[in-house]
């Protein structure tokens, strides 16, 4: 039986989860919904389905809905996720929620603490985890393939020229290079930034961030918003004592690198996935199978509490920059 799914702001990235659902054999689009009403009611007439212009409106009309995509965006594209997550949570229905989970850290651990009161799975799109490629990675560093691990290097970068707020680039962007780092690193303990505005502008569009990790492994963020393009969207090198690996474009190149042999493992397009395009797919899918199999919400693959998790390094970055200092977590 396909889980019911309405989703919740209709704009670029709702559409590309809708897009997902519809090829998705295990979801059935049931509600779109918009405070915009001729955003929703296009993507009404899109999926035949109805459309409602407020989340009140959708849950009263007494149509079976499963879970809930939120796709609002808002101040530092997190502005406006808490009040329609807040909605869905109270009426005990899963959320999978855009990235940042918030711009406001209170906001985020209201909504994680909800989510954990009600017993209801909530979760974040942190997409970049999800791809064949890392989760092969994944499982050499479980296996313990790469030794003890001792270093993180990741950079992560686009073109935005987004002015909209000094802190926009680290908000914005790095839950996504952070929840990498995190997912083979663990968690944080320490954080040190340095930002820098890019040629003509007024926001801190670059960053050197340095991680501290309880395991012990030093990690380095590299980040910003005046490159991308020809230069990539992200690299992660994560180094170990008996092996590194280094993972391109989150999914397209994984080479395993032994540290006492001149042989290298590539893998190129692993599991067919090609680009960043695909990953929303993947996430989206296993969000959805997770769901199916009655997923333990303290078990969620990219979580609200991971959301929550990279939003607070975030701001310790941001606190350092400010302090000139180290911030432990
Ligand atoms: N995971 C990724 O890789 C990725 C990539 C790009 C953007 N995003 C995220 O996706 C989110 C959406 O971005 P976008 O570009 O589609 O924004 P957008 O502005 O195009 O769309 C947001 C929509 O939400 C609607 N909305 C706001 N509050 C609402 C509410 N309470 N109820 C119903 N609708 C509401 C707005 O009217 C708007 O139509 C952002 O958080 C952004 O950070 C994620």
């Amino acid at each position: 039986m396909s889980i019911r799914v309405a989703i919740v702001g209709m704009g670029n990235i709702g559409n590309v989860h809708a897009g997902c659902y519809v090829n998705d054999p295990l979801a059935e689009i049931v509600a779109v919904c918009d405070i915009i009403p001729e955003k929703a009611d296009a993507a009404a007439a899109k999926h035949g389905c109805p459309g409602f212009y407020s989340i009140k409106d959708m849950l009263k009309s007494g149509i079976k809905i499963d879970a809930a995509s939120v796709c609002s965006a808002g101040v530092e594209n997190g502005g406006d996720h808490y009040v329609p997550t807040m909605e869905l949570l109270k009426a005990g229905l899963p959320v999978l929620g855009e990235k940042p989970i918030s711009n406001n850290l209170d906001h985020a651990r209201e909504m994680v603490a909800l989510a954990k009161k009600k017993r209801v799975p909530y979760a974040i799109d942190l997409n970049h985890r999800f791809t064949p490629a890392a989760r092969l990675a994944k499982k050499w560093v479980d296996e313990g393939r790469l030794g003890q691990l001792h270093i993180i290097n990741m950079t992560m970068w686009i073109n935005n020229p987004n002015e909209s707020s000094p802190w926009f680039h680290l908000r914005a962007l790095h839950p996504h290079s952070l929840d990498v780092m995190r997912y083979y690193c663990g968690p944080a303990k320490s954080v040190q930034a340095f930002l820098m505005k890019g040629k003509g502008r007024a926001i801190w569009s670059n960053a050197q961030v340095n991680i501290l990790y309880k395991s012990g492994v030093v990690g380095h963020l590299t980040g910003s918003y005046d490159a991308g393009g020809a230069f990539g969207l992200e690299r992660c090198e994560v180094v170990g004592s008996e092996g590194r690996f280094v993972l391109d474009e989150a999914c397209v190149d994984l080479t395993f690198y032994d540290r006492r042999s001149p042989m290298t493992e590539t893998y190129h397009d692993l599991g067919g996935m090609t680009g960043f395009g695909e990953t929303f797919a993947s996430r989206i899918h296993r969000w959805l199978w997770q769901l199916s199999q009655g997923v333990k919400p303290s078990e969620v693959d990219g979580s609200g509490a991971d959301g929550l998790e990279v939003q607070s390094i975030i701001e310790a970055a941001i606190k350092s920059w400010e302090t000139r200092g180290i911030v432990d977590l």
